[in-house]
């Protein structure tokens, strides 16, 4: 097994490249294998010595080194930061249902499709892009669009293979996580996905290597796959050398909570976190006429296990004043550790649900956790508690409005002081904590959004905790975000009720600056928008308008439209054998304001058909769809 080599040799020959590339092919089998597979073919001897070999002709013939030799998956190199990257497509988050029934409804709308089901692990999501075959990319799931570079740190996960056999530009969509085995080898660490998600972060591949992080697959992003089912799109995923997990077909309502059942049962002894089952429509072509919502995709839904629960006691109720005014009761208990994690305090919502527990001060009570949500109090013996009839902060007068109640003093310490917090949270402002905002709010500096764009550096200088380098920072911060803010990020910072960042990119690519003028029909018209938000839109830019027409005007953010083309708003499907690559006119088509499509459904409007078109070809000329040949639709469109 051992290749020769000569030291101080110049000259390499031939055959000793050729076994340097075997002895590399062969390490990256065993490591399949072991990580991949679970199942170890040689000892770690036997790959130890192999590998220092490899690493040793390497270090003499730098030049020859493969870019998937397994000694290429750590470097020395240590970022400053992590860059921001754009996903190719959108990473999706999942709808959650948490009981059988619950679940059924969801099938029983969508008339019961064949499922594909799923584990779903606890982790942190990771999208690697490969090109030509090649691991190029690996972007954490960030905001869904963009997210941060960590590439270095997912090729020191030895179950990401470096080169996969496929060449198109692919996004695979996974999980990273830690076994729980290699979890226990960790010291002060709270639990395995904070772990995870911690590890995938570091500046230093090293520390991600010494986590020994476990990449799983779940799906695709962009991709030019030609199947039918995602089941076979899984199963081609695991054919390129990713690891795989239980998996199923279902059918029947019995078969799809049997799945559930028994992953739930596994749940102690799998070696992977798992908080529930996700359940996905096996058929593409029905994937694709459910299509999505604001943030999930209406063809997917998660089944949660049920939350870990421990008993604690209320030391204390504190109601805290919101940027809307609104007062929420929370709760400070006996701290419980939960799942990994020390819990202290836990928000009781509102007033209806304090009365619907009945808990109140010295109630001993039930507190419930789920790996990504917050704790919740569940049940507990009686108490009482006292409901304030003045706000905690200002002192003024509360408001009830059945359940909810509010500071309405609008010059309240809290309100303002909040909202100011969020708006510059939302524009990305960094620097400026909470502490900072109380004392410039105190000294009648900044009493709302304007006055931030009116500090000067000088005034800054005489509050206590700055200095001249420090009042400059803040000052040129604020002043620098001027013509730099994306208009969503502005829509956002608003803090209008029910907009979060998807909404507020909605309606900035939907409306642009017109948002302001637009009426609740106009917003119901953007999918996913629905008889509450729009409502609450319309009255928030009536009330507002004047106000935030003034912010515009100070802030002056940025907004580009998409080119208004031909293929704007159109459904496009491509068949065939083109000149360019399929990749290529995707992002051509996307550039011009199009939809890609993957198969032809009744929806899309245009088939682009390459040489010897195939079954989509005779689908469109079945359902009527225009049809062009790459030369014509080249010539009108692009
Ligand atoms: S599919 C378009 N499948 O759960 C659908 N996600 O709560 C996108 N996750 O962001 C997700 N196991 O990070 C899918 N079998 C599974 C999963 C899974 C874990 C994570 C994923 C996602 C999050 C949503």
């Amino acid at each position: 097994m051992l290749f020769y080599m000569r030291r101080k040799r110049v000259e390499i020959e031939l055959k000793d490249i050729e076994r340097y590339k075997k002895a590399v092919e062969k390490l990256n089998l065993w490591a399949y294998q072991y990580y991949v597979l679970d199942k170890p073919t040689v000892s770690d001897f036997e790959y130890d010595t192999l590998y220092k070999e490899v690493s040793d002709f390497e270090k003499e013939f730098p030049d020859e080194i493969l870019p998937f030799s397994p000694t290429q998956r750590v470097g020395d190199e240590v970022s400053e930061k992590l860059e921001k990257a754009p996903h190719l497509s959108p990473m999706w988050s999942l709808e959650n249902s948490y009981s059988l029934e619950e679940f059924q409804t969801w099938w029983e709308k969508l008339q019961k499709p064949k499922l594909f089901c799923e584990p779903k692990m606890d982790g942190a999501s990771l999208n690697l892009i490969y090109k030509s075959g090649n691991l190029w990319k690996a972007i954490t799931r960030g905001d869904g669009k963009t997210g941060e570079d960590v590439t270095k740190n997912a090729k020191t996960i030895k179950s990401i293979p470096l080169k996969i056999s496929y060449l198109e530009e692919i996004e695979i969509r996974g999980e990273v996580v830690i076994l729980k085995d290699d979890f226990a080898k960790l010291e002060n660490l709270s639990n395995p996905r904070n772990a995870a998600a911690g590890a995938l972060r570091q500046l230093d591949p090293k520390i991600t290597a010494e986590r020994l992080l476990t990449f799983i697959p779940y799906g695709f992003g962009k991709n030019s796959l030609d199947f039918e089912n995602f089941s076979e799109e899984i199963r081609f995923l695991i054919s390129l050398g990713f690891r795989d997990t239980e998996r199923i077909k279902a059918e029947t309502l019995e078969e799809i909570s049997n799945f559930y059942l028994k992953t739930l049962e596994s749940r102690e002894k799998n070696q992977i976190e798992l908080d529930g089952v996700v359940l996905k429509v096996d058929s593409l072509e029905f994937q694709e006429s459910l299509g999505f919502g604001v943030k999930f995709p209406k063809w997917a839904i998660a089944l949660k296990f049920p939350a870990v629960e421990k008993s604690s006691k209320i030391l204390e109720i504190v109601w805290q004043v919101g940027r809307t005014g609104v007062l929420t009761p929370v709760a400070n208990i006996e701290p419980v550790e939960i799942g990994g994690v020390i819990v202290s305090r836990v928000t009781l919502h509102n007033l209806d649900e304090v009365c619907r527990l009945g808990v109140g001060i010295g109630s001993k009570v039930i507190v419930a956790r789920r790996g990504d949500v917050i704790p919740k109090i569940m049940s507990g013996e009686s108490g009482d508690i006292e409901v304030p009839e003045k706000c905690p902060v200002c002192n003024s007068k509360i408001h009830r409005d059945g359940v909810a109640l509010y500071c309405q003093n609008i010059s309240c310490k809290a309100v303002a002081i909040n909202s100011i917090e969020y708006f510059l949270k939302s524009l990305q402002i960094k620097g400026v904590g909470k502490k900072v905002v109380e004392t410039l709010f105190e000294k009648e500096i900044v009493r709302d959004i304007e006055d931030l764009y009116k500090l000067e550096t000088k005034t800054l200088l005489a509050l206590p905790r700055f200095g001249e380098k420090s009042a400059e920072k803040l000052q040129s911060t604020i002043s620098n975000s001027v013509g730099k803010v994306e208009l969503w990020q502005f829509i956002l910072a608003l803090g209008i009720r029910g907009v979060g960042d998807v909404g507020a990119k909605a309606l900035s690519k939907e409306f642009g600056f017109e948002f302001l003028f637009k009426s609740k029909d106009d917003f119901l018209q953007i999918d996913g928008f629905g008889d509450e938000i729009s409502s609450s839109l319309e009255d928030f830019c009536k009330v507002n308008f004047e106000k935030v027409e003034r912010l515009l005007e100070i802030i002056k953010p940025k907004f580009e439209k998409i080119i208004n083309t031909k293929l704007s708003g159109k459904k496009i499907a491509i068949t065939g054998t083109l000149s360019k690559s399929r990749n290529e006119y995707i992002s051509e088509i996307e550039k011009r304001g199009g939809i890609f499509s993957k198969s032809v459904t009744k929806s899309v409007d245009i088939l682009l058909s390459g040489e010897g078109g195939g079954s989509k070809l005779d689908r469109a000329k079945k359902l009527n769809i225009a049809i062009f040949n790459e030369v014509d639709f080249l010539k009108i469109f692009l």
